[in-house]
C-alpha cells in the first residue's frame, strides 16, 4: 500500500506515534500485524555503503530502501544533504513509515516531496506493483532479506534485478548461519547442505530455517528473555545466507558481483568467528 506522506505525518501526530528510545545503538522495531517482531534498527553513524548515499544525493537519482524501518541512518543522512534525488522507503510495518515521515517533516517539510512510502511485505505483488521496473539507480536492503522464505529470497533477487536500472546497484547485508546462538550440530548439518548445493545447484537454496529460535536450534545459554531484549519473537522463521551458495546463485541470476563476503558482527550473543554477516554489493549489467 502506498501511503500519502502528508497524511502519514498527520496520522502519526493524531495517534502520538513516537520513535522508540535507542538502547545500545539499536531502536527496536514495532510488532507487525502478524504478531511478530523483526529485530532492531541500527542508529549508528554510517560505516559502510557510503556509495549508496553518494548515489542517493544526486539530484536526478531514484533510490529504493527495503526494510527502511523508522528512517535508517542512510535515509536520514541522504535527507540532510542539500541536494538529493527521490527516495522510496518500503517497510512491512506501516506505523514505522508514519514515524519516518514525521522525522523528515521535522527536518525539512519541503523534502516530503522527495519521499515515497510503500507499506507491506517485499517482494510480494502488493508491494512490487508500486515500484518502477528498471527505475532505480540503487537499492539498499539491510538486515531484511533474512526474514524471507526460500521462495521469497529467490523472488526478492529476481525483483531487485527487474527494478534496477542497467548499471544500478544493490547494497545488502544479511545474517549467515555462522553465529554464536546456533548449536554446533545444526551448523554441521548446514555445511553438508551447502556442499550438496554447490555440487548439484538444485533448489531449494540451503538456508531456510522454519523454527530458527526453537530450542533444538539455539544454544541453552540464549534465553527467551535475552531474545526479547533483542526485539525478536521466538516464532520467527529465518533464511541464513552462505557466501558460496549466494555467489553461485547470484551469478546464475545475471548479476555482476562486486562484493559477496563475510563480515563480523561483534554483538553478543551473535558474535562467533567473523562470519556472522554477509555483505553483498551487486550490479545489474549495462
Ligand atoms: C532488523 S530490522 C532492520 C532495519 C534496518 N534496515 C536496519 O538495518 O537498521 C528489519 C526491518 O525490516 C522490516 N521487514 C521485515 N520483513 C520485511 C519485508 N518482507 N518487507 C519489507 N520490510 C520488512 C521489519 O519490519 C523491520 O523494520
Amino acid at each position: 500500500m502506498k501511503l500519502c506522506t502528508k497524511k502519514a505525518v498527520e496520522e502519526a501526530r493524531e495517534r502520538n506515534l513516537q520513535l522508540p528510545e535507542e538502547k545500545n545503538g539499536l531502536i527496536l522495531t514495532l510488532t507487525n500485524t502478524d504478531g511478530k517482531k523483526y529485530g532492531g534498527m541500527s542508529n549508528k553513524p554510517l560505516e559502510e555503503f557510503k556509495e549508496f548515499v553518494e548515489i542517493a544525493s544526486r539530484a536526478d537519482a531514484n533510490v529504493l530502501e527495503i526494510g527502511a524501518a523508522y528512517g535508517t541512518p542512510y535515509l536520514m543522512e541522504t535527507f540532510k544533504k542539500e541536494s538529493m534525488g527521490h527516495y522510496t522507503a518500503c517497510e512491512l510495518v506501516g506505523d514505522q513509515l508514519r514515524i519516518l515521515a514525521t522525522r523528515i517533516e521535522e527536518l525539512d517539510p519541503s523534502k516530503l516531496s522527495n519521499l515515497t512510502l510503500i507499506a507491506g511485505p517485499f517482494p510480494r505483488k502488493e508491494v512490487v506493483d508500486h515500484l518502477q521496473e528498471g527505475g532505480y539507480d540503487a537499492i539498499l536492503a539491510l538486515h531484511v532479506f533474512q526474514f524471507l522464505t526460500e521462495e521469497e529470497v529467490v523472488e526478492a533477487f529476481k525483483q531487485v534485478h527487474r527494478l534496477l536500472k542497467p548499471g544500478g546497484k544493490l547494497f545488502a547485508k544479511v545474517m549467515t548461519p555462522y553465529n554464536g546462538i546456533t548449536r554446533p550440530e545444526v551448523l554441521q548439518k548446514r555445511a553438508e547442505e551447502v556442499q550438496n548445493y554447490l555440487v548439484h545447484k538444485t533448489r531449494p537454496l540451503p538456508g531456510f530455517v522454519k523454527h530458527a529460535l526453537a530450542r533444538s536450534h539455539i544454544k541453552d545459554s540464549v534465553t527467551d528473555d535475552l531474545l526479547k531484549a533483542l526485539g525478536i519473537t521466538t516464532d520467527l522463521h529465518v533464511f541464513q545466507f552462505d557466501r558460496d551458495v549466494m555467489k553461485a546463485f547470484l551469478e546464475s541470476e545475471n548479476f555482476l558481483i562486486e562484493i559477496c563476503e563475510y563480515s563480523p558482527l561483534n554483538f553478543p550473543p551473535f558474535a562467533l568467528d567473523g562470519r556472522e554477516h554477509l555483505t553483498i554489493v551487486l550490479q545489474k549489467p549495462n
